[in-house]
């Protein structure tokens, strides 16, 4: 008989966790990615008046704005809003969100003795998201509709949960289906190799050659780098966890950049250290990433409990050649948002069919939601998922 996982135990019955857990729901949970951003005119408002990193580092404004997006799009989690970069300030790296160009990171490191320099001892400096995160379980648990609160994610470390979370079998022991209205609230983090390219590239990239030059011509400062980063992005987590995240999303959305030889030799098993402190903590964690569909089979291996699919492999397919040993999460193409209202019905049954109702399907998109993307197609997705029981 499988384990269940506490907070399913203690009474949080959202169909968000119970289908990261591969429990049945009552019908498929909807989030997506970038949910809180340029395309909705709420955010706009708030960003107007505030650069991102002061809404991310501003935990009313955080929490305002991962709870306006949530509401409004009636989906079945919240994100916080926060950024992949905030852990780079703590570590010693500055960085700035230059307008039509993205992230710049001042000094990109470049030498095993930078990587070396990099300090791993004031993750403290980021509880601001976890501040943000409290407030937002708070808000929902006032609404009833909420997620534990940080009180309830004490009862679920007393309860000794384990990480050998797994579907129920269809022998094993339910919990009650009970109202499964409740929202997940999910925190997230950057995933070792993705965050490294940022630091060693300088920015946004389109080839990684730094990034892969130091992997592949300096056996010191990769490794360095990697041990450096599994360590603030754990206890990062952890302040998450602790504040009452359900779940962890590690993004590594350019893990795609890798050959599957590649990332066996040199981000495997940083990662796969990440994912066990994190599923350590109690909670599930959803491992995400673009243009993986060779490396997914070598992804799961990580542990993480759930799979993020971009938009490229089908659905049905992906999951196949994951033995359907894990949940998966996605994979609508984020532009089919753009499409007639009948095509993007056509595209969202698609991604339904594919799931073909089998435990353990988080619908949402197969990467973010883009600038200029009409709220109405969104919120017609959110409808189509709720009629489609
Ligand atoms: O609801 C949400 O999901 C929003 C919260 C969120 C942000 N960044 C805020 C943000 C999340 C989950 C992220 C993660 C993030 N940040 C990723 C991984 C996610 C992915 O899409 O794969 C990455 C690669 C970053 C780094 C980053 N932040 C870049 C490259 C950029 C500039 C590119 C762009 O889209 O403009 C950002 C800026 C950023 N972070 C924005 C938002 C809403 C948009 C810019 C703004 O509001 O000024």
């Amino acid at each position: 008989m499988s384990t269940l996982h506490p907070n399913l135990a203690a009474g949080n019955c959202s169909r968000f966790l119970r289908a990261c857990l591969r429990q049945p729901v009552d019908r498929t949970p909807v989030w997506f990615l970038r949910q809180a951003g340029r395309y909705m005119p709420e955010y706009r408002a708030v960003r107007s008046r505030h650069s991102l990193l002061d809404i991310c580092r501003t935990p009313e404004l955080a929490a305002e704005v991962t709870i306006t997006a949530a509401e409004r799009l009636g989906v079945d989690a919240a994100i916080i809003f926060a950024d992949l970069l905030l852990p780079l300030t703590p570590m010693g790296l500055d960085f700035e969100f230059v307008a039509d160009e993205g992230p710049r990171i001042h000094a990109p490191i470049r030498s095993a003795s930078q990587a070396h320099a990099l300090r791993t001892d004031r993750t403290g400096d980021l509880t601001y998201v976890a501040r943000a995160i409290e407030k937002v379980a708070a808000h929902f648990a006032l609404k009833g509709t909420g997620s534990s609160s940080p009180a309830g994610q004490d009862v679920m470390k007393g309860m000794g949960f384990s990480p050998s979370i797994g579907p129920a079998s269809s022998k094993g022991a339910l919990a009650p289906q009970g109202n499964q209205d409740q929202l997940g609230i999910i925190g997230f983090c950057g995933a070792p190799f993705t965050l490294a390219s940022y630091m060693i590239e300088g920015g946004s990239s389109r080839n990684y050659i730094e990034t892969k030059k130091m992997m592949y011509g300096d056996s010191f400062a990769w490794p360095i780098l990697m041990q450096k980063l599994v360590t603030v992005l754990a206890e990062y987590a952890a302040q998450q966890v602790a504040a009452g995240a359900d779940v962890i999303q590690v993004f590594d959305s350019w893990v795609g950049a890798l050959s599957v030889s590649d990332y066996r030799q040199y981000a495997l098993a940083p990662t796969t250290d990440l994912v066990a402190r994190i599923r350590a903590l109690g909670v599930p964690v959803i491992y995400f990433g673009v243009d993986t569909a060779s490396l997914l089979p070598a992804m799961s291996e990580t542990g993480a409990d759930i799979l993020g699919l971009d938009w490229r492999t089908p659905l049905d397919q992906a999951w196949r050649a994951l033995n359907h040993s894990v949940a998966v999460q996605g994979n609508l193409d984020p532009i089919a948002l753009f499409a007639p209202p009948e095509i993007l019905h056509a595209r969202v049954a698609e991604v339904l069919a594919a799931a073909a109702g089998r435990p353990g399907h988080i619908f949402n998109l197969g990467h973010g939601i883009v600038p200029n993307t009409p709220v109405d197609a969104v919120l017609a997705v959110v409808q189509q998922i709720k009629n489609s029981k």
